[in-house]
């Protein structure tokens, strides 16, 4: 929003200059950056060095001439301009800042949307647990970070398509119903049917070893189900209905829903027509033994298997179904799959097919893995991943321990709902507030701790800001134009950064910047109310007009977390 602004500004100066804008320069090539030493500026701009190179002067002098024409110029949203080792840096004016305060306050609830999105559908493929297993911490990832970006999508004006793309095919299958027919019982998988269909599976697994014969049974069982065979589709489609009631469970829980939950079952009727076809088109061709490849020595990559020796479909083969059957149904302009850093190969396999096919490409939303706070991978003593519903007991365990200690008047009631709000938080903000490539050291202590970088500090923020509020009552008139205090016009100045804050989240794909971004805000909106007299301030349009930057800053860190998938809570 500022940075549109002063390009825009920046332009005009340079229009100014006869002979000096080289030829269809326009303020879009402008770079605006927001200044780290608010000392020195609050917004700077680079482009004396780039004019300086075609000029033949020094940067600073071009900084110097700039500056001076726009100081002459003398916009009423800048106070001042400087140049300084040639930057040009710009000094926002005091009565610029309390308009746009007034202007973000009137429209709090949408400040931050935008239309840059319209007309435009994007799909958000998150999630992705497979049937008949565990959810786990990483799948906490996947989903704390697509929601978000569907959030944050929406809000740009985009149709959002959230797409949930089960695991529900292939082999492992035919291994689970042979172990099924084998050693299952009806009654104790529906009673808890995900360990138990895992025991099956580990169990298969075990028994390999001795009886090696297993190894066929398990392909002819899957055979058997690809064929349609009555028994096998049955019991495949029950151990679905009991998984899929547990994900629900873990969805409720955590506050996510989906548009689809299209899987890879859905594909397998067109794998056998897609091979033929990339066959007849000469895309893809026989490989060693009778298995069926696509060549991607262009791409600088292994060749994409698409169909085992046996004729078996591959996972590879029905994410080239999935994305053509998405691009016909959808149409859309954008498509992410959110899925870990280890299946980096995958996706550049399948984005080397669609650009060989035309198609639009696939972005893998990458991410690191949670790690437990020893670096090592989150499993139990058996060394299994964790499961993301004991994550999420032990979380609101913990919640309700520290909230009981920060409010010990609350009912047992209100305890609980609070700790699930701050529980479920502090888990998804965990998961978002990093740049996704990197890997999470997952700390519950540092999680629930009220004073770090987390979301209970965020929540706790908000419910003391709303506790102010709240307090203050109905309030009069308020003189905007007495807000001058440092403290206050810092948050002015964080606060117009949300437009350009949600934008770059979506340009980027990540969420960390905007986790910066309430973070910050936070961190401002404390200093002030502790440094500031707010609701004992006499002078009272000055204690109306800084009721009015606490509610609008409280309205902002619900809306940013709301972005995020996380609720606020009134009090704590
Ligand atoms: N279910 C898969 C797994 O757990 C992830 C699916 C990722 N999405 C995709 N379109 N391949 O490994």
């Amino acid at each position: 929003m500022v940075a549109k602004l002063i390009q825009k500004i920046t332009e005009e100066a340079l229009k100014k200059q006869a002979g000096w804008a080289p030829a269809g320069l326009s303020a879009g090539e402008i770079f605006v950056e927001k200044s780290a030493n608010l000392q020195l500026g609050d917004y700077a701009v680079n482009i004396a060095f780039s004019l300086a190179k075609e000029l033949k002067k020094p940067p600073q002098e071009v900084a110097q001439i700039l500056a001076e024409s726009i100081n002459f110029i003398k916009p009423p949203e800048i106070n001042e301009v400087r140049a300084a080792d040639g930057y040009v840096n710009f000094f926002l004016s005091l009565d610029f800042l309390r308009t746009e305060l007034n202007n973000i306050n009137k429209n709090r609830s949408k400040f931050g949307r935008s239309d840059i999105g319209r007309g435009k559908r994007v799909i958000v493929e998150y999630s992705q647990p497979n049937i008949a297993k565990q959810m786990h911490i990483g799948h906490l990832r996947t989903t704390a970070l697509g929601d978000a970006l569907a959030n944050i999508y929406e809000t740009l004006g985009y149709k959002v398509v959230r797409w949930n793309y089960l695991g529900d095919w292939g082999t492992q299958f035919g291994k689970l119903l042979t172990a099924y027919k084998l050693w299952g019982n009806k009654k104790e998988l529906e009673i808890n049917p995900i360990p138990v269909l895992n025991e099956l599976y580990v169990r298969f697994h075990q028994e390999l070893k001795e009886h090696l014969e297993l190894e066929r049974r398990g392909q002819e069982e899957f055979s058997k189900l690809e064929r349609g065979d009555k028994e096998n589709r049955k019991l495949w489609e029950w151990f679905k209905k009991l998984s899929l009631k547990e994900f629900e469970k873990i969805y409720g829980l955590l506050g996510i829903r989906f548009d689809t939950l299209i899987g890879e079952s859905f594909f397998e009727k067109e794998l056998g027509p897609l091979v033929t076809e990339l066959r007849e088109r000469g895309i893809a061709e026989a490989g060693n033994e009778g298995a069926i490849i696509i060549k991607l020595d262009a791409f600088k990559l292994p060749p994409a298997l698409i169909q085992k020796a046996d004729g078996a479909s591959l996972y590879l083969t029905r994410d080239i179904a999935a994305l053509k059957y998405r691009l016909t149904k959808y149409k859309p302009d954008k498509i992410l799959y959110v899925v870990g850093n280890e299946q980096a190969l995958h996706f550049q396999q399948l984005s080397a097919v669609a650009e060989i096919l035309g198609l639009l490409k696939p972005e893998h939303v990458k991410y690191g893995l949670v790690l437990g706070e020893d670096k090592k991978k989150m499993s139990t003593r058996e060394g299994e991943a964790i499961p993301l519903t004991e994550v999420i007991k032990k979380a609101v365990n913990l919640a309700r321990d520290v909230v009981a200690k920060k409010n010990p008047a609350l009912s047992e009631k209100e305890r609980a709902q609070i700790a699930s709000t701050v529980a479920i938080g502090a888990l998804k903000y965990e998961m978002l507030k990093d740049n996704r490539n990197s890997d999470i050291v997952f700390s519950w202590d540092k999680m629930l701790d009220f004073t770090g970088n987390s979301a209970p500090y965020l929540q706790y923020t908000y419910a003391r800001l709303s506790s102010i509020l709240k307090k203050a009552g109905r309030t009069g008139r308020a003189d905007l134009g007495q807000l001058s205090e440092e403290p206050e016009i810092a948050i002015i100045k964080m606060l117009l950064d949300f437009p350009d804050t949600i934008a770059e989240s979506a340009r980027t794909n990540l969420t960390s910047n905007l986790a910066l971004f309430l973070y910050g805000l936070a961190n401002l909106a404390n200093r002030f109310y502790e440094t500031t007299p707010v609701i004992k301030d006499d002078n009272a349009p000055r204690r109306n007009a800084r009721l009015k930057l606490i509610e609008t800053s409280a309205s902002i860190l619900k809306t940013g977390l709301g972005f995020l998938g996380i609720n606020v809570l009134d009090r704590i």
